[in-house]
């Protein structure tokens, strides 16, 4: 490897592309974020191919892709959750919402079986085929295969496509159906650890099923898994993506958690250990509490209680912008501390509280005292582009996204069409409507107060619809391994020993962007 030194002098290279101490202590007192700064290259002999992402949020929860989605309630509920995992990361569900549906959504991520349909659409023996037409054209559906089922799920027989015509609206399905001891299925119980491979192979045992259906040891269909699903998944796993998974294969799953308080402002201590027991025994592989301000004794005492009660579980807290903050998480339980107040692409704090540092700074500031303490730290907010993800893997162990989540499909809330364009509501947590639901407690305002008078931290927003969470977190997971081919890093630790920083002046951000051309196609 070319060095960069000669006997006894400073390279020019030295003295101009400084380590993080050396470029943020020569900045003390400088409030940086992502687009202040950029990274130097080094030598390389890594591709992007090569490289590998791995992190972790405690000694026990390791990630293959370093991306956490918000608890945010138009950001993480089951279906992104689950999306996170199984490309590698973590879904944090929000905390807008009962308890009781809270331990619902962390179930249907625990339960959720890669590949197969939990719930599909299934048609009575005693309906008509015009009945099942009818149906197909008022939902829009695009398939004409249907399981059979009795009033109490029982699997009675398999309408298959070829006979949902016209020509046969006046025969019942059940003259036409499949019949059970010819249907193709598989029990439950013999799905296995690995339930893709296993129709995988089922399907390459028996030549021209296309559908798989799976039952209980009561003839109860369970779900269903079809031949094209399976090609996909196996297709896409050969793309090295490895789900976040426990012991028993499922998939992981954190909580975003509000700690509740007794009339006279106490922690109720008995609702909340009750609730994260429920949360636990579902499966629930990390909790998070998520403030505003974490460095508070509110959140140091909600630490220490669930720290004591349960001594195995990740435990993620903020948010904090300070090397106190920090250390004042870990020494109450924390194993991973969240960093970021303010940046967010839908907060005001700084605006209307006059507080919060910018996000580089912030997090140079927490990982030397997370290093201290033996905590992880994550990045949260203000990620716009990969390219901000990359410089702040130089300094935290994972990122939190929002905005760059909240267009995806699997975002929660439906979607609008204005102008032809299609999009989906992203707000602030902060927000109004959003502290209307629940999250007051987050901001410090009572949960029963009138909103409308207290200062809202956040703005409600829409993001334009950008496709399934696969693409957005594949485009963004290419985009980091490019950054670490440039400075010559295989890995992330690798990534932080090399990271050289310069400050990037207003000319240069105009330089790091498409300028002086007429865009006629958008890059990614
Ligand atoms: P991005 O930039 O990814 O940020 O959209 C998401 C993060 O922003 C935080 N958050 C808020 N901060 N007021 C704030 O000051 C709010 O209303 C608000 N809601 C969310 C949160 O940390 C999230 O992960």
């Amino acid at each position: 490897m070319a060095s960069s030194k000669s006997k006894g002098r400073v390279s020019l290279d030295e003295r101009f592309y400084l380590s993080a101490d050396g470029f943020f202590l020569a900045n003390a007192g400088l409030g940086l974020t992502y687009d202040d700064v950029s990274l130097a290259t080094r030598y390389s002999e890594v591709l992007p191919r090569m490289t590998r992402l791995d992190s972790s949020l405690s000694d026990s929860l390791a990630l293959s892709l370093p991306i956490v989605s918000s608890d945010m309630d138009t950001v993480t509920e089951h279906r992104m959750a689950i999306a996170m995992a199984l490309n590698g990361g973590l879904g944090l569900l929000h905390y807008n919402m009962s308890e009781a549906d809270q331990v619902a959504e962390v179930r249907r991520v625990k339960n959720h079986i890669h590949g197969m349909i939990g719930d599909p659409a299934v048609v009575s023996a005693d309906d008509t085929i015009a009945q099942v037409l009818a149906r197909i054209e008022r939902d829009g559906l695009a398939f004409s295969t249907f399981p059979v089922t009795s009033s109490d799920g029982t699997l009675l027989g398999l309408l298959p496509g070829s006979t949902v015509k016209e020509r046969h609206g006046q025969r019942k399905v059940v003259a036409v159906m499949i019949p059970r001891d010819k249907v193709f299925t598989v029990a439950e119980k013999d799905l296995g650890k690995d339930p893709i491979a296993t129709a995988d192979r089922k399907f390459s045992e028996h030549v021209g099923q296309n559908k798989l259906l799976v039952v209980d040891a009561k003839n109860k269909l369970r779900g269903l898994f079809t031949l094209s699903d399976i090609e996909r998944i196996s297709e896409e796993s050969r793309a090295h993506v490895r789900p976040t998974r426990d012991a028993d294969f499922r998939l992981r799953v954190g909580v975003a958690i509000s700690v509740p308080r007794t009339a006279d402002g106490e922690i109720d201590r008995t609702r909340l250990l009750a609730h994260v027991s429920a949360l636990i025994d579902e499966g629930a592989d990390a909790l998070a509490i998520s403030t505003a301000h974490g460095h508070t004794k509110g959140v140091g005492d909600a630490l220490r209680l669930l720290r004591k009660a349960h001594k195995g579980i990740t435990l993620i807290a903020g948010n904090v912008t300070s090397g106190e903050g920090v250390e004042f998480l870990a020494a109450a339980g924390a194993d991973t501390v969240k960093i970021g107040q303010g940046p967010g692409s839908i907060c005001t704090t700084r605006i209307v509280a006059g507080v919060g540092i910018p996000q580089l700074t912030a997090l140079y500031v927490a990982s030397r005292a997370a290093a201290k303490k033996g905590v992880r730290i994550l990045a949260d907010g203000g990620i716009t582009k990969s390219g901000d993800i990359v410089k702040a893997l130089t300094l935290a162990d994972a990122v939190i996204l929002g905005g760059l989540l909240a267009g995806s499909r699997e975002a929660p809330g439906k979607l609008m069409e204005i102008n032809g364009k299609t999009y989906k509501e992203y707000r602030g947590m902060g927000s109004h409507e959003a502290m209307r639901k629940g999250s007051a407690a987050r901001y410090g305002h009572s949960a029963s107060g009138k909103f409308s008078k207290v200062a809202a931290e956040g703005i409600e927003a829409l993001k334009e619809v950008s496709g399934t969470v696969d693409q957005v977190l594949g485009t963004l997971a290419g985009g980091v391994q490019s950054g670490l081919g440039y400075l010559g890093a295989t890995n992330l630790a690798e990534h932080r020993k090399r990271a050289r920083y310069i400050r990037v002046t207003p000319a240069g951000q105009r330089e790091a962007a498409p300028h002086d051309v007429i865009e006629i196609k958008a890059g990614s």
